[in-house]
């Protein structure tokens, strides 16, 4: 991987150190100059070429088959949605419940992933039920995880890698488990999208919903569902308008949705964010996801190796190697994660504060392809350089 070309290509990486690619990851010229290309446009010819959703200015269809060859899946089985909550939302309110039906979830789980199961909860009266992941191995996961499971079971709810600790599940375990007691499983990617390959049929999960906007590096307010083919009919769009359908009689409101993930598209939206999000998916699959993931090992054991040791530096990650992402914790003895955060800001990194086990709170610091080996070991000499109080 040619790495001092691609940052060539990414701007912010020229004046900071940008570990923060697990909040919002930093776009490619191609990305930026794909949405600037068509604002552009949208700017000299009017915005009715965009209201009026011509294909070769939205670049819908085409957006949507990189976003399923990426996933290995279906054209008809992509829904572009703006975030990782749309899909959740998608599916959790287009579900057919029925009071005292459970779904499982993951203690680490992001809001966008979790909202929706305290609303049906009080809409519906359905359980949800919590799966704290223990990090030691994915046998406890699923060893914790079998023992939630009912058969009132309806799904399992569940970050493929968790935002904290970047902590990635056994998918392929879960969906089994959820298939065997009639359950689907459902994985929110927003983590875990653009760190490595993914194949949704390898996964074995029924739903996949994602943000593009981290590690994919897509603009911000970009995203996708994907549902298992055979799922799409029981999936009733819950929101809805112009968009989706084949047809639509405003005299009788006959309203026929496409078979596709398309019917869940609906209203207006900023299409020139979609050919942008294609041209992520474009920028980085020709980095090579294989290589990514690899890189990524290589750079958090590289900061692990850097920061053990340092007196008053305590680093973190899943205990379990095959578990572990691109991610690392770092905290310093005595200081919140919060003022840890803030001084390495200062110093010109991108990052956020995380908790670690126990009351632990540090850093999180995102290894993405781009970080470079040099800003691996300043970052870590800069964070013993905290904790030595200089
Ligand atoms: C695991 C995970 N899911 C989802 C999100 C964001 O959700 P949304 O795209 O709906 O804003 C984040 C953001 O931090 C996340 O870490």
């Amino acid at each position: 991987m040619d790495v001092a070309n691609l940052r060539q290509q990414i701007p912010a990486l020229k004046s900071s150190i940008y570990l923060n690619a697990g909040g919002i990851g930093p776009s490619p010229l191609p990305v930026t100059n794909a949405l600037l290309r068509l604002a552009n446009q949208v700017s000299e010819e009017g915005p009715d070429g965009m209201a009026f959703s011509r294909e070769e200015f939205t670049r819908a269809k085409e957006t949507r088959a990189k976003v399923a060859r990426f996933l290995g899946a279906g054209d008809d089985e992509i829904t572009l949605a703006r975030s990782t909550a749309e899909g959740f939302d998608i599916v959790g309110h287009g579900l057919r419940w029925q009071a005292g039906d459970e779904v499982v979830f993951g203690g680490g789980d992001h809001p966008a992933a979790r909202a929706i199961w305290a609303i049906l909860a009080r809409r519906h009266g359905i359980r949800p039920i919590r799966l704290d992941l223990r990090d030691d191995s994915p046998e406890a996961i699923l060893e914790d995880a079998r023992k939630l499971m009912t058969p009132r079971t309806r799904l399992v709810s569940i970050s493929h890698v968790t935002s904290e600790n970047g902590l990635r599940v056994p998918a392929r375990e879960l969906a089994d488990l959820a298939h065997e007691h009639g359950a689907y499983l459902m994985l929110d990617g927003c983590q875990a999208v653009g760190q490595f390959p993914i194949d949704v049929h390898e996964l074995g999960c029924d739903f996949y919903a994602a943000g593009a906007y981290k590690w994919l590096l897509s603009p911000f307010g970009t995203g996708f569902l994907w549902t298992r083919r055979e799922l799409l009919p029981s999936i009733e769009p819950s929101w809805v308008g112009a968009g989706g359908t084949i047809g639509f009689d405003p005299e009788t409101a006959t309203w026929d949705p496409l078979p596709t993930g398309e019917k869940f598209e609906f209203g207006a939206r900023y299409w020139p964010l979609v050919p942008a999000m294609g041209a992520a998916i474009d920028f980085v699959s020709s980095v090579g996801l294989g290589a990514i993931a690899a890189r990524e090992r290589d750079l958090v054991e590289r900061m692990r190796e850097r920061l053990r040791g340092r007196p008053g530096v305590i680093e973190f990650a899943p205990r379990c190697t095959s578990l572990r992402t691109g991610v690392v914790g770092a905290a310093v003895e005595g200081m919140t994660g919060a003022d840890l955060a803030e001084r390495l800001r200062a110093r010109r990194t991108h990052l956020r504060a995380n908790r670690g086990p126990g009351a632990l709170t540090g850093v999180r610091l995102c290894l993405a392809f781009f970080v470079t080996e040099d800003e691996v070991d300043a970052t870590a000499d800069a964070i013993a350089d905290i904790a030595a109080g200089r």
